[in-house]
């Protein structure tokens, strides 16, 4: 048997950890026959939820499960870490404002970047869920001088997935067949949901909605006016309907955007927010999401497509946020 993969997950006392923990254990994070390592990374006001999800973990019987510890430690936790899952992060308190908000974070990603520097694994892949998300990123990197900036990502797979299943629906097929959606942008509202090279069944996305909508205009209409707002707006409906966040769905998109780094994306591109090369005109250095492909475990961007008016207009609002959200932290002097 290989030796065990070192799998740390912060925020693990939190609902995400609770829903994402289980499905690490399982496997599905790493793929067959990988032995995981888990590390539990919680502040002292978590650390209770966190044993009690080690103690279920335990009762899971998980076979490929080969230890979990629980610490408050962050040096503790990334001490020969492999995969980073930074979940842990500080909410909008009532009345905080942004700068407020990314200071808070700030106390927690920077310090988090350094534990990581000093003591991850050679080959450590860090995905950053909790937010923002991206920003948070751009931290924990800056931090972290010593691993290579492609290593820190941010999660944008769960408004991939949400667009892939609005697809899905408007043209009743299942989501497998639909490939090549990007988001692009920052995991806020202002981010793009762009289905220009999306295909279904092999026939550009936009033609089948056609088909079932009628003619240009009126998909034009669709995905300005419903497609985009729905799925950039998509974690206040979750809150509205269901009266708590998105998880599970968050966990599930988490261990995606990992499986598919480690594993490979055979079926078209994903989205994930990376360091940007400056491809896309996007500002070199900021983590921003693209289109990718995972090539022997390292994400790609996709180069050469064609961007109208209209992504164009709409990937530059995004990037201008995250480029406000950079100049705040840089000012605040986190990075
Ligand atoms: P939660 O509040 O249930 O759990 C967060 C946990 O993090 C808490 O147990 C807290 O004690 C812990 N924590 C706080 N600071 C920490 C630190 N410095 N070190 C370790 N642990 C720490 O929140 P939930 O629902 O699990 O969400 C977590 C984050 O994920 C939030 O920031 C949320 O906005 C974000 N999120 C991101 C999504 C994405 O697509 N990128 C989707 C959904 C949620």
């Amino acid at each position: 048997t290989p030796s065990p993969v070192t799998v740390t997950v912060t925020g693990a006392g939190g609902q995400i950890g609770y829903a994402l923990l289980f499905r690490i254990a399982s496997g599905q994070l790493l793929g067959p026959g990988v032995p995981i390592r888990l590390r539990l990374l919680e502040i002292p006001q978590g650390l209770k939820a966190a044993e009690g999800a080690a103690l279920e973990l335990q009762d899971g019987a998980f076979p490929l499960l080969a230890g979990v510890e629980v610490t408050d430690a962050a040096s503790a936790a990334f001490d020969g870490v492999n995969v980073a899952i930074l979940v842990g992060a500080r909410p909008r308190g009532p009345g905080m404002e942004r700068g407020d908000l990314l200071a808070a974070n700030g106390g927690i990603f920077a310090p988090q970047g350094a534990a990581i520097n000093a003591g991850a694994a050679d080959d450590v892949r860090i995905a950053v869920v909790g937010n923002p998300a991206n920003t948070n990123a751009l931290i924990a990197s800056a931090n972290a001088p010593d691993i290579p900036v492609e290593r820190f990502t941010a999660l944008t797979r769960l408004d991939h997935n949400r667009a892939l299943g609005q697809l899905a629906a408007a043209l009743a097929v299942s989501p497998g067949e639909i490939r090549d959606v990007t988001i692009w942008g920052n995991h806020s509202a202002t981010q793009f949901p762009d289905v220009a090279h999306a295909t279904v069944a092999g026939r550009p996305v936009v033609d089948a909605l056609a088909e079932r909508l009628g003619d240009a205009a009126t998909v034009r209409a669709w995905i300005t006016d419903q497609f985009i707002p729905r799925v950039a707006k998509r974690g206040a409906e979750i809150i509205e309907v269901r009266g708590s966040s998105s998880v599970a769905s968050a966990a599930s998109a988490t261990i995606d955007h990992v499986h598919d780094w480690i594993t490979g994306t055979p079926h078209g591109w994903t989205s994930v927010a990376l360091s940007s090369d400056g491809s896309y005109g996007v500002p070199e250095g900021l983590i921003s999401s693209f289109p990718v492909r995972s090539v022997d475990g390292v994400w790609q961007i996709v180069q050469g497509l064609e961007i109208d008016e209209f992504s164009r207009a709409r990937i530059d609002a995004s990037v201008t946020e995250l480029t406000e959200e950079r100049d705040a932290v840089l000012t605040l002097g986190l990075i």
